[in-house]
């Protein structure tokens, strides 16, 4: 199957799961009375947007594709996919209200501050954002609970204070315009490459990986991490709002530090292609069975939106 067969069938299977998985439950809630099941008929609208709308899906696809290293089919490693969708989705909704990022686009589509409102949009947030925990921790994920329990400690230094939102905190800084090299790769490692190594570290844990197994995948996932985000200041200087799905130029307009401004584009894409290169050598050790996961690599470096 051709890689990009294997994408298509594997983000297809995590919507259709996202689909089920993200559904306001009336049974559940015994104490609902009419009335306010409309208002949670709109929360759960309003989650369902902001995971439905779209998307690479490339962290479930990581997900998926490590875990697979280690003979774990893919119907085992779906919910836990699935729960690294809710959570970026989540970061994703919350990145774009006008507290933060200010934007009207998101996946194509108006983001969930602008079809709802602002208060919407942060709860349907935080449902997401509990939800992926929720899923981690129910028994289909892993029969073993002390597997559930890495996984949920994972995901947790992937997504908090010192992962994904510390990053975005810092990227919302006095001195976000002033940092260096240096600065954009922390900034960068935390707000993106955090998720990006939980998606291979999930995988990894899923099929009890060796400690250096572990370390190899957690290298590759560094290196993609950072060349996403070299690729992802390329394109928002290159494409228009309508080819990326949300706005850009945005970074370049706010006087925000970019690996493209300090580096210049030929360098950029450089850097990019050579760190896609180290990830792919950092996966020698997991030999043919790792080509999709090389594939990924290569993926990164080439995507247009
Ligand atoms: C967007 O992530 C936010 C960044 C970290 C750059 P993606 O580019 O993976 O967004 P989707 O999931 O495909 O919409
Ligand atoms: C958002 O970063 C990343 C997270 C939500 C963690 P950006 O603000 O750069 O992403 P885009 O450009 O809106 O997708
Ligand atoms: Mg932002
Ligand atoms: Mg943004
Ligand atoms: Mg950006």
């Amino acid at each position: 199957m051709s890689f990009e067969d294997r994408l298509q069938q594997h983000v297809a299977a995590v919507e259709k799961a996202l689909e089920e998985s993200l559904q306001y439950d009336a049974e559940a809630d015994r104490m609902g009375c009419r009335d306010s099941r409309n208002a949670l008929n709109e929360l759960y609208g309003s989650m369902r947007h902001a995971v439905l709308a779209g998307g690479k899906r490339l962290r479930p696809f990581l997900v998926l594709e490590t875990a697979a290293l280690f003979g774990v089919g893919y119907e085992q490693a779906l919910p836990c996919a699935t729960a690294l969708e809710m959570l970026h989705s989540y970061s994703l909704v919350h990145d774009d209200l006008p507290a933060m990022d200010d934007s009207d686009l998101r996946r194509g589509k108006p983001t969930v501050h602008k079809v709802w409102d602002d208060a919407t949009a942060i709860l349907a947030g935080d449902g997401l954002l509990t939800e992926a925990f929720a899923v981690l921790a129910r028994e289909e994920t892993h029969p073993d609970p002390a597997v559930r329990i890495e996984l949920v400690a994972a995901l947790s230094r992937g997504a908090g204070a010192l992962g994904m939102v510390g990053g975005q905190m810092i990227d919302l800084s006095d001195i976000r315009s002033e940092l260096g090299l240096d600065g954009i790769t922390h900034l960068q490692a935390l707000k993106t490459g955090a998720l990006i190594a939980f998606s291979c570290e999930a995988g990894a844990i899923l099929g009890r990986a060796t400690a250096e197994e572990r370390r190899a995948l957690r290298r590759y996932a560094d290196c993609i991490g950072l060349a996403f985000q070299v690729v992802d200041d390329l394109l928002d200087g290159d494409l228009s709002p309508e080819e990326a799905g949300k706005p850009t130029g945005v970074d370049d307009h706010m006087g925000k530090a970019t690996f493209v401004g300090l580096l210049g584009r030929d360098q950029a894409r450089q850097k990019a292609a050579d760190l896609v290169e180290e990830a792919k050598s950092s996966l020698d050790l997991f030999g043919a069975k790792a080509q999709t996961l090389r594939d990924v690599a290569d993926f990164v470096l080439k995507r247009r939106s």
